[in-house]
């Protein structure tokens, strides 16, 4: 991390170019002072046809969104809010997994660049929530649109919690959120984590193309679901509560629901494809 003085400097194009190792990710960047949402800008942009890799970050949002409808605390001049367009063409074959993959492939990214840059260790809860002592730091939020077509995209939307001390924080998240800086006890550059981030991702959506990684064992590595006691939320309406196993070959969490551990029962684990997990040991949920 480079000094404590432009840990607080604005984010500019020449800060990120300047620590950029990157073919295509943040080659054409966005830099705004503020946004509505950079995943919708991102949206506009590659409806627009703007290239794979293409980068919008904006140093506030005003409708920042999260998952599952929720809003995503956004104030200015402390953390990151990004999202980056990618433009691979899956086969019909891999569309699929190409989907199920990509929000978890860039967690692990997300996770790895936080931990080159700060020397912390982020773990992650399923899906895509980055952990600190069990904390949340980061989020992300994928969406896509004509996968598999000459013109179909995916946002990866990230927010991150860099520079907030915990006071901060609102009541509402204080307990459940963290940044970087309150980990670490120490500020860090924006500019240098954004680079560090493009440059996992772009390394992890190569390798999952070309077959050259396991990311399910790497992401199975990070993840600290597995092995806990659950509550899922899953998205037909259906709560499920028992112990996490593994992660599917579809990127799936694995549950051993409580119903199934009556001995004689097949412990067949559930396959939850989406839904909202609670790590029953203490709930780091928004
Ligand atoms: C979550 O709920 O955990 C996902 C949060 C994703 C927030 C990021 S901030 C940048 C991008 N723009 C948005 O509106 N959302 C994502």
């Amino acid at each position: 991390m480079s000094s404590s003085v432009s840990a607080f400097q604005p984010l500019t194009p020449q800060a990120v170019t300047l620590g950029l190792c990157t073919k295509t990710l943040g080659r054409s960047l966005h830099i705004l002072d503020e946004a509505p949402s950079t995943n919708s800008v991102a949206v506009a942009l590659a409806q627009d046809g703007a290239p794979d890799g293409t980068v919008v970050v904006a140093d506030t949002q005003t409708s920042g969104r999260g998952r599952l409808g929720r809003p995503w605390y956004s104030p200015p001049g402390k953390n990151l809010y990004c999202s980056i367009i990618l433009r691979r063409r899956p086969s019909p074959d891999q569309i699929s997994r190409w989907l199920s993959w990509i929000p978890l492939l860039s967690a692990v990214a997300v996770a790895r660049a936080i931990q080159v840059v700060s020397g912390l260790r982020p773990s992650l809860k399923w899906p895509n929530d980055v952990l600190i002592e069990q904390r949340k730091t980061g989020g992300l939020l994928c969406e896509s649109s004509g996968t598999g077509t000459a013109n179909g995209f995916v946002i990866v939307g990230i927010g991150l919690n860099v520079n907030m001390w915990r006071d901060a924080f609102p009541d509402t998240l204080r307990d459940l959120a963290t940044s970087l800086a309150a980990e670490a006890g120490r500020p860090f550059d924006r500019a240098v984590l954004l680079a560090a981030l493009l440059s996992e991702l772009e390394l992890r959506s190569e390798a999952f193309f070309s077959g050259s990684t396991d990311i399910r064992h790497e992401y199975e590595l990070r993840c600290a679901t597995i092995g806990q006691r659950v509550r899922v939320d899953t998205a037909n309406g259906n709560c499920i509560e028992g112990q996490a196993d593994a992660i599917g070959d579809d990127g799936s969490l694995q549950v051993v629901a409580d119903s199934l551990q009556d001995p004689g029962t097949l412990r067949t684990p559930v396959s939850i494809r989406a839904g909202d997990v609670v790590h029953l040991r203490r709930d780091v949920n928004r």
